[in-house]
């Protein structure tokens, strides 16, 4: 069986052609960086209208690459929550369009729930039960996850996600949009103890939430000093760019560590997967790497393609489809996370 999968959450317009054993037959994903790029971050007006405009050519190109046709397809399956309302609603039009006109089922996926799943595409192997931590520019979030499709929430961001951390910081140093990768190159030349930053909420053994607004404002102080705001250039040396990349990344890291191990104890579980675009992060994963290897965990951490928003985790589409679960034409889409089923 054929599934084309479709992921317009925020700002990378994806289709991907898939099959019920889990083979991908084909991955597209168009990224809107460039567009967004001037601004720092993603504007949604502009990301939603980017989506209309591509969202058929992805579509025409996954079918093309996978060597096959909207009529050969057996299920249309569309990322609609959680995520920026303007963009879900690009792939849910899509994917009605498309139930509608070739009388194909149509599946819901759960954005997130699809990030963990990315885990068990690229491994192979069933990763459930385990722990979950998304991060991403949206999230950050730790689940216990029974089943692909059954996540109860442990903890999450009290503020700002782990990926928008990465967006503001980098802005805040100089450094270019996506804001993940180029604080992740800078720090590469610096030292992660050249300053001490605060990890908010780690000696909490209580919480399993997340804060990392306080530790961008920490950054903040660093580079501009208490009460001021950023205006001209820069008055800190590459070094000290380098340097404070470097140490709150290492925050950022020692905090996402810290609860994953803590969920861990907690459940009882003893597999730990991490999705989403900040799990693309190099540091991240070797760190990660080395505390569940000490502690006798199981660690799945996805490709870096499969990290970032792509269609190809929408692969969990697959479990709907075995359990018979379709979704009616008049399906909502759901910014929040009122749904997570
Ligand atoms: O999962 P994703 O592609 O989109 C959302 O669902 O939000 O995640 C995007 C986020 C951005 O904030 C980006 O800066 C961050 O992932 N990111 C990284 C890295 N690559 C992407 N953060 C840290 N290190 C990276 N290498
Ligand atoms: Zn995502």
């Amino acid at each position: 069986m054929r599934i084309l999968t479709l992921e317009t959450t925020c700002d990378e317009t994806a289709a991907a052609v898939v099959t019920d054993q889990l083979e991908v037959l084909s991955s597209v994903v168009a990224s809107q960086d460039e567009l967004h790029y001037r601004f720092g971050g993603v504007v949604p007006e502009i990301a939603s209208r980017a989506h209309v405009e591509r969202v058929v050519p992805v579509i025409d190109e996954a079918l093309r690459r996978a060597d096959t046709t909207l009529d050969r397809l057996d299920a249309v399956a569309v990322a609609n929550t959680p995520g920026l309302a303007g963009s879900l609603l690009v792939g849910l039009t899509a994917a009605k369009t498309l139930a509608l006109t070739h009388d194909l089922p149509l599946i819901a996926i759960n954005h997130l729930q699809a990030h963990i799943y990315a885990c068990r595409i690229a491994s192979g192997i069933d990763v459930f039960p385990c722990v979950g931590l998304i991060v991403s520019g949206g999230h950050s979030n730790l689940y216990r996850c029974d089943h692909p499709t059954d996540f109860t929430p442990l903890g999450g961001t009290i503020d700002d996600a782990a990926g928008e951390a990465f967006d503001k910081v980098a802005s805040l140093l100089g450094l270019p949009f996506p804001g993940g990768p180029s604080v992740q190159k800078a720090a590469e030349s610096g030292s992660s103890s050249a300053y001490r930053l605060p990890r908010p909420l780690l000696d909490n053994p209580k919480t399993l939430n997340f804060s990392f607004s306080g530790l961008k404002t920490a950054v903040r102080y660093l580079v501009v000093g208490p009460g001021k705001l950023p205006v001209g250039p820069l008055r800190i040396t590459p070094e000290q760019v380098a340097d404070i990349a470097a140490s709150f990344q290492q925050a950022v890291i020692d905090c996402l560590i810290g609860k994953a191990l803590l969920a861990l104890e907690q459940t009882g579980f003893k597999v730990l997967c991490v999705g989403g675009g900040v799990a693309a992060n190099g540091p991240l994963r070797q760190q990660f790497e080395q505390a569940a290897a000490a502690k006798g965990y199981k660690l799945h951490v996805p490709p870096l393609s499969l990290c970032t928003d792509n269609a190809v985790m929408g692969a969990i589409a697959v479990e709907r489809l075995r359990a018979g679960q379709f979704e009616d034409l008049d399906l909502d889409i759901y910014p929040g996370l009122q749904r997570i089923g």
